[in-house]
């Protein structure tokens, strides 16, 4: 681990353009369940996750009653206000502030990277602390609606002041297409980057799965001289991918990523930033 922990190290200090995507595992350490871990949600209710699968239909089918039984149930993980970053999240804002980490895409809506202060932060599934409207895209702070005078009011769905389309969580449902904007920027993140720190996600979820892919299938072009002191260009991967996760993935599998460091985000993230901080003295 120690030795993994300093490959990855000098390879974050050599990066010209790292950066991070996560998933739920680091969030579990803040006390939020991941999903298909040994005590994820959906490993513990498998039926709560069929019928996420049809959240989307439902809400396109009838905003108002998606709305209606919205806020007379919490949300699967809870309430997430009160939850804190773990030192999972600060490590990668500290990778950030030393100039190494350009751009964190999470798949988790539990705003903790934002909390935690991450500044260039892609939410790929949205977060449980915005609304966004689904016509024009915009996205409002929860409390910029009174949701609760809507429902007495019989007023729902909330509707948006620029556009009047329809407004929903800006947590992005099975079936709901990824937000354009989060979709671009997350592409262009993966096409430029030199190195991937996946963090805490099982990577079986698309199309958050293939930015990894995406970037492995990057080619750069290497020149090297051969014996007889003619240089030969050949073509080499154009980015290392490196995963932090309790489990093995299909990342880890399908040789996606170049080496897993096998253990908790807490831990490794930290002890990560701390060799970077070393080896930049
Ligand atoms: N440290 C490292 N890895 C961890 C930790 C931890 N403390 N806790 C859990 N893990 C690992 C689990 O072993 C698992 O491989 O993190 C991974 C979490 O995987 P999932 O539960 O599938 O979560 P995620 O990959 O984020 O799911 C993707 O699926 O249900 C949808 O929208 C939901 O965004 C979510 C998406």
């Amino acid at each position: 681990m120690e030795q993994l922990i300093g490959r990855a190290a000098r390879d974050l200090v050599d990066a010209q353009y790292a950066i991070a995507l996560t998933g739920a595992g680091i969030s579990t350490e803040s006390g939020i369940p991941d999903f298909r871990g040994p005590s994820g949600v959906w490993t513990k209710n498998p039926e709560a996750e069929r019928r996420a699968y049809l959240g989307y239909q439902r809400f396109m089918a009838d905003p108002k009653k998606w709305w209606e039984e919205r806020l007379a149930n919490p949300g699967l993980l809870g309430d997430l206000g009160a939850v804190m970053p773990n030192a999972g999240h600060y490590a990668l804002v500290e990778l950030e502030q030393s100039g190494i980490i350009k751009c964190v895409i999470t798949q988790n809506v539990d705003a903790l990277h934002e909390k935690a202060g991450t500044k260039r932060l892609l939410e790929y599934h949205g977060s449980t602390a915005k609304l966004r409207c689904v016509a024009c895209g915009l996205r409002f702070r929860r409390d910029e609606f009174d949701l609760s005078r809507l429902l007495e009011e019989k007023q729902l769905p909330p509707h948006c002041p620029t556009c009047r389309g329809v407004v929903k969580s800006d947590g992005v449902s099975f079936g709901e297409p990824i937000p354009g904007d989060v979709a671009h920027q997350s592409l262009e993140e993966a096409g430029k980057c030199d190195l991937m720190l996946i963090c805490g996600t099982s990577a079986v979820v698309y199309p958050f799965a293939n930015l990894p892919r995406i970037a492995r299938e990057r080619r750069t072009e290497m020149a090297r001289k051969t014996g007889t002191g003619i240089s030969a260009v050949r073509k080499v991967a154009a980015v290392t991918i490196i995963e932090v996760n309790a489990d093995p993935t299909p990342l880890t599998e399908e040789g996606v990523s170049d080496y897993l460091i096998q253990g908790k985000t807490g831990e490794i993230l930290p002890a990560i930033a701390a060799a970077v901080k070393r080896l930049r003295k």
